[in-house]
């Protein structure tokens, strides 16, 4: 049997390069060797927009066309939704059995995700979106989960599940592998925090040319090189870590050139337009054959979402079989 991949986003915004370098290059890559789902987090989405329903209605739709865009074929990837897929819900509460509060008041992604709002009185739906998350990656049984490093504790965590659920009940579940991208999480364009829309410094992967360009043109870089000839320091530069995410290549030399005061800043971030437009422009043609034909998207999530759940119902029944809850046969 081909291993599985399972991996997703919450519909809560489109997606930017961070989530290209970190994750979404990967899945392109996996598509070709694993039976690969991609899923449209919606449920985990409501953990923080609940009061926004129809804010993560129109995201569904966004975050479809970025996938289709990068290039997550649906002939090869299943691509399907969230909250269509009851016994991920199932799942979810049977594995919250044996899974305590403290635990998930430790993971760290959830810390420091509830500083916001405060780590003494979270939501209970939020609190618990690991184990929801466990839900999502087992209903399919898939061992191969790529993700950006701040999603480790909760691959951790399914980890545990499944080896508890397994050794509680009977061995059906399969523990999952995380398989994040090479390079560390990408930078924003203010150099001060990982790339993030709602911090207002992120390229996102539907820029226009003169957005790409702004952005670029206005991103910070190193700030104690004030004048052409002072010799700068690429590591505290967010140029610099594109350059090394999209151009890998030229990074040497662009290194050296910083270092030693030879490349000003406009040059270097001249190249890093050129190579990140060449990136997005095929993703832009995609995404504008898609978005023209927003039924033959709803067939993609629907008949995704239809196979998704076959296998789901095919797990349930092995689960409550194994979980004494399969009462009249
Ligand atoms: N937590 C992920 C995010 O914040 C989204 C997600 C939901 C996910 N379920 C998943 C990722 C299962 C990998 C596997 O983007």
């Amino acid at each position: 049997m081909t291993e599985r991949v399972l991996t997703g986003d919450r519909v809560t915004g489109k997606l930017h390069l961070g989530h290209y370098a970190g994750s979404l290059k990967n899945r392109v890559i996996l598509q070709d060797q694993y039976e690969t789902f991609v899923l449209l987090a919606d449920i985990q989405a409501l953990t923080t927009h609940f009061e926004q329903p129809d804010f993560i209605r129109r995201h569904l739709r966004e975050v479809a066309l970025d996938y289709l865009s990068v290039g997550i074929d649906p002939m090869r990837s299943t691509i399907f939704v969230q909250s269509m897929i009851p016994e991920i819900a199932e799942l979810t509460v049977l594995y919250s059995m044996f899974v305590t509060v403290n635990v998930l008041r430790h993971n760290p992604t959830v810390k420091s995700e509830s500083k916001s709002g405060g780590l003494d009185d979270m939501y209970y739906g939020f609190l618990g979106y690991p184990v929801s998350q466990a839900a999502d990656i087992t209903f399919c049984k898939a061992t191969i989960v790529p993700v950006g490093d701040d999603q480790l504790p909760h691959l951790e965590l399914t980890r545990k599940i499944v080896r508890r659920f397994n050794e509680l009940y009977k061995p059906i579940l399969l523990e999952p592998k995380p398989l994040v991208g090479d390079m560390p999480r990408l930078v924003g364009t203010d150099g001060q925090a990982k790339m993030s829309k709602s911090l207002g410094n992120a390229i996102m992967l539907d820029s226009s040319t003169e957005e790409l360009t702004l952005k670029i043109k206005r991103a910070v870089t190193d700030p104690a090189r004030i004048h052409k000839n002072d010799p700068g320091h690429p590591d505290v530069c967010p140029i610099y870590a594109y350059h090394q995410a999209f151009r890998p290549e030229g990074a040497e030399e662009i290194r050296e050139g910083c270092e030693k005061a030879a490349m000003g800043c406009s040059a270097c971030k001249g190249f890093i337009i050129e190579a990140l437009e060449q990136l997005l422009e095929p993703m832009r043609e995609r995404r504008s054959y898609y978005a023209a034909r927003p039924d033959t998207v709803d067939d993609i999530l629907m008949s995704g979402t239809e196979r998704a759940r076959g296998i789901a119902r095919e797990t349930m029944k092995e689960v409550r079989e194994a979980m004494c809850l399969d009462y009249f046969g």
